[in-house]
């Protein structure tokens, strides 16, 4: 299967893609998670995006299309989950033609809807495992050992630097400006489907199943 999760920052989309990567062998294709890793090893682009990143704003569709374009190249078959693009309407545009020069179909497009209030809480209280990313809340969602990763057992815990307050703020905005405006454009093709992201991690992971097996039909 070949989905895309959509919503804004902190709704959960890194949280049930990784869970949808563990069950179902599909792999995670995570914009966010890429620049990240350009960022730590000092490559050109990961400079050139940090101030962006760091600033809550939107790296440039160019990048980001070019970034992508290579993943869905390289998937030799396996099923996707995109998490973090597309996220504005000229990403959106750009899928498609890859997917229709690869040959791929995308079987739904899965929207995670949070009360910013949420959003603001969840993002503050965000740590992830700095050796496999995986991602933790200082309440909601806390290594079953205190202090060691669930998934690789690694001690090393560490906060991204765009969840300070302002950031947030300004990564919101991006989102209701930018991000937002592809809603209509995946309803418009009948495969927006929505999950109440305000539930609990394994209920929300329960809606998101239901689609795929529906989607799967
Ligand atoms: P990116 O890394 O994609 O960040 P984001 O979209 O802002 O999303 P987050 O990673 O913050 O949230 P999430 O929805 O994955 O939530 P999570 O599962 O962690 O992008 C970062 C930056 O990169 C962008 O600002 C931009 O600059 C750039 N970028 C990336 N892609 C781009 C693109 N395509 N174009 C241009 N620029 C791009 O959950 C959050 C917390 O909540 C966790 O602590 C988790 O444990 C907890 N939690 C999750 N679900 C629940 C639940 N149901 N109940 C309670 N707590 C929960």
């Amino acid at each position: 299967m070949n989905i895309l999760l959509l919503g804004p920052p902190g709704a959960g989309k890194g949280t049930q893609a990784k869970r949808l990567e563990e069950h179902y062998g599909m792999v995670q294709l995570s914009t966010g998670d890429m620049l990240r890793a350009e960022r730590a090893a000092g490559t050109p682009l990961g400079k050139q995006a940090q101030a962006i990143m760091d600033a809550g704003k939107l790296v440039s569709d160019d990048i980001m299309i070019a970034m992508i374009k290579g993943r869905i190249g390289r998937l030799g078959g396996k099923g996707f989950i995109l998490d973090g693009f597309p996220r504005t309407v000229p990403q959106a545009e750009a899928l498609d033609k890859m997917l229709a020069e690869n040959k791929i179909a995308l079987d739904a497009v899965i929207e995670i809807t949070v009360d910013e209030v949420a959003l603001v809480d969840r993002i503050a209280g965000r740590f992830s495992c700095k050796n496999c990313g995986a991602s933790y809340h200082d309440r909601h969602n806390r290594p079953k050992q205190e202090g060691v990763c669930d998934v690789c057992g690694s001690h090393d815990f560490i906060r991204r630097p765009d969840d300070q307050a302002d950031t947030v703020k300004a990564r919101l905005d991006a989102y209701r400006q930018q991000t937002a405006p592809i809603l209509p454009y995946y309803r418009a093709k009948g495969l927006l489907r929505s999950v109440d992201g305000m539930a609990p991690i394994d209920a929300v992971t329960q809606q998101i199943e239901t689609i795929l097996k529906k989607a799967a039909g």
